[in-house]
């Protein structure tokens, strides 16, 4: 962990121990400068703009405390989303293989920029467009295409996501004939692929955009080369002066973006969850299982809980004592949530650490990327966690 993030963490604890009543558990707290740092830093090293995924953490106190750094632009994929920030200044894209007329409508009702999936959706968008004006679109492009222009470019997972080549080119004319203007094209090859797949892409890209340009009627003039960056994409030893170097091949009139969620927002946010209960367990082998049984768990927080992983790597969190009394854990201790599943292990702690109390806290960093939004939260009616902002 990074020394910053090591002081918000510290200073988090310090505020949960000497008020703890101004945290309602479970709860999320986000921390505003981290998330500014994040954004700056990362696109400060790749050079391009960056686009911000709205889907990662929707939390709109966050986002609108954070509005005047995403100024490149947001990535929406769908109209509850859009509703949440339709009324801000920010640029939006709004982009989804599934976006149906209302969507479109609102999108463009909205200033936003459509990134068309299918030709399909820009049929819709053709119909609209007799009524109301339409930004120039962007279409997106399905990473199959990109080893058609490089060959070396590595492998990435078969998805449904834009057109592939006949598609695309389809979908180019069908533009053309409509007078709708294409302003450029979108790129994504999902989580995590930034590493392995960037310096191919980008590539790739740079000869895709000549191959295009011959069914263009307009140069184009935006190209969003995607992202996939992992939570800590500083550790990750990425050679980004190489990259940038690669990225001033492009012709200097193209705007090229990049796209994140997780890059930006992980790091910012921590879970806080209370411990109603300590309990152990004897197995048949004689062996003592201690749990920590939590207020909040795989209900507020689904992917703590890890059940989308073969191999589960729990995260040990830190535990907030609320006084300075030091037991030593004579056994492993999982922490387990309110939701009476199996599943519901969201956390573990070594034998030998402190052991923890009823009444204490366990705190998650790097909660702040899909931890909230990607959790279905009415199982068994179970209350949503709270959030809180700091600075
Ligand atoms: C089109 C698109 N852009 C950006 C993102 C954000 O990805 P990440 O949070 O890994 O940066 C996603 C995530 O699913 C996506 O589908």
């Amino acid at each position: 962990m990074h020394d910053r993030l090591n002081n918000i963490n510290g200073a988090l604890a310090e505020m949960v121990k000497s008020s703890p009543s101004n945290f309602k558990t479970p709860c999320y707290v986000y921390s505003v400068s981290e998330v500014k740092r994040n954004y700056q830093e990362l696109k400060s090293v790749l050079g391009t703009e960056l686009i911000y995924s709205l889907k990662s953490n929707s939390n709109i106190d966050l986002i609108v405390r954070c509005g005047d750094v995403f100024d490149d632009g947001i990535e929406i994929a769908s109209i509850n989303e859009l509703n949440l920030i339709a009324s801000g200044e920010s640029t939006k894209y709004i982009n989804n293989p599934s976006a149906d007329k209302n969507f479109i409508r609102a999108a463009v009702s909205s200033k936003a920029t459509v990134v068309i999936d299918h030709v399909e959706q820009l049929e819709i968008l053709a119909e609209l467009s007799q009524r109301r004006k339409v930004n120039p679109l962007v279409l997106r492009v399905n990473p199959f295409v990109l080893k058609r222009f490089n060959v070396e470019h590595p492998s990435v997972r078969n998805d449904h996501f834009g057109m592939d080549w006949q598609h695309l080119v389809g979908c180019i004319k069908r533009a053309n004939e409509l007078e709708l203007k294409i302003a450029g094209f979108h790129l994504f090859k999902g989580s995590y692929s930034f590493n392995k797949t960037a310096v191919a892409t980008a590539k790739s890209a740079l000869s895709m955009l000549y191959a295009v340009q011959e069914f263009m009627q307009d140069e184009v003039e935006f190209l969003n080369l995607g992202g996939g960056f992992s939570e800590d994409w500083r550790a990750d030893s990425f050679d980004f002066a190489h990259y940038r170097e690669l990225l001033s091949e492009f012709p200097s009139s193209l705007r090229l973006a990049h796209e994140a969620g997780r890059g930006i927002m992980a790091s910012a946010g921590f879970f806080l969850t209370r411990i109603r209960y300590v309990k152990s367990i004897l197995d048949e082998k004689d062996n003592l299982t201690e749990y920590a049984i939590c207020d909040g768990g795989i209900a507020q927080n689904f992917l703590l809980a890890q059940t989308e992983n073969a191999f589960r790597r729990l995260k040990y969190p830190q535990i907030i004592s609320l006084n300075e009394k030091y037991i030593e854990l004579e056994e492993d201790c999982y922490l387990v949530g309110s939701s009476c599943s199996k599943d519901d292990l969201i956390g573990q702690l070594k034998k030998g650490s402190n052991k923890p109390q009823v009444g204490e806290y366990a705190l998650f960093n790097y909660c702040g990327a899909y931890n909230s939004s990607y959790t279905v939260s009415s199982f068994l009616k179970l209350p949503q966690a709270n959030a809180y902002i700091i600075e």
